[in-house]
């Protein structure tokens, strides 16, 4: 809108000896607008998206190439998780990474004393990798590599005891990681009744 009246200003008082100027000039206003709209900044470039394009779906894609085994995330997990999740991932000033009982039903709703962590609760592994990745440790988040982050997942899947101790994740076993709490999550397939988001 401002551009189109600047343009408009531009060319009433050129006037018409002035006018092919004004019309090139307007051409690469509206080019630069196009790419963009406020006017400000510019586009970022494939390197910069790809460093924040980094987030894992429940299917595993996105996850980036790279391995990493339980026997190896020990000696990271010790070094930059255990301060705030404890030794063995059963807390500490921070949140719980591990806990096998989800009660007779999955009673979460019935039973507050029942903790909710990975073992017991989360649907997905790729969803450990995308968490651990992006917001892990507290407060040095993505100076994880990817084979640092496969490999504190398989520790924590292991101490679980969702996955063996030498079994290695990567971007294709991951995904295959079959969560205990799986199926007590189900898709929201209902229609026709009024739309919460
Ligand atoms: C300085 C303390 C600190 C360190 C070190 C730390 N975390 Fe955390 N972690 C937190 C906090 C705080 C939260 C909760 C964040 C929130 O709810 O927004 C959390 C949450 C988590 C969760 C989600 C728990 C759940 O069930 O909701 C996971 C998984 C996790 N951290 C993994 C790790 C791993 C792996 C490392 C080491 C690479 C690590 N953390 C290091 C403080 C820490």
């Amino acid at each position: 809108m401002t551009n189109g009246r600047l343009t408009i200003v531009a060319i009433a008082v050129l006037g018409i000896g002035a006018s092919a100027f004004a019309r090139e000039q307007s051409g690469a206003s509206a080019r630069a607008a196009a790419s963009a709209p406020l006017g400000i900044g510019r586009a970022a470039t494939p390197d910069e998206i790809r460093k924040l394009d980094i987030d894992v779906r429940p299917d595993g894609r996105g996850l980036p190439a790279g391995k990493g085994t339980a026997r190896e995330g020990a000696a990271i997990y010790a070094q930059k998780c255990a301060s705030c999740h404890g030794r063995n991932g059963e807390g500490a000033t921070f949140d719980r990474l591990v806990a096998t009982d989800s009660g007779k039903n999955f009673d979460f709703a019935m039973n507050a004393k029942l903790p909710r962590a990975v073992g017991n609760y989360w649907p997905y592994a790729t969803t450990l990798y995308d968490y651990t990745y992006r917001a892990m440790p507290f407060l040095q988040p993505g100076t994880l590599t990817p084979d640092e982050t496969y490999a504190v997942v398989a520790y924590i899947l292991s101490l679980n005891k969702v996955i063996a101790e030498d079994a290695v994740m990567d971007q294709a076993s991951l995904p295959q990681v079959k969560m205990p709490a799986r199926d007590r999550f189900v898709i929201d397939n209902r229609r026709g009744g009024k739309v919460v988001k």
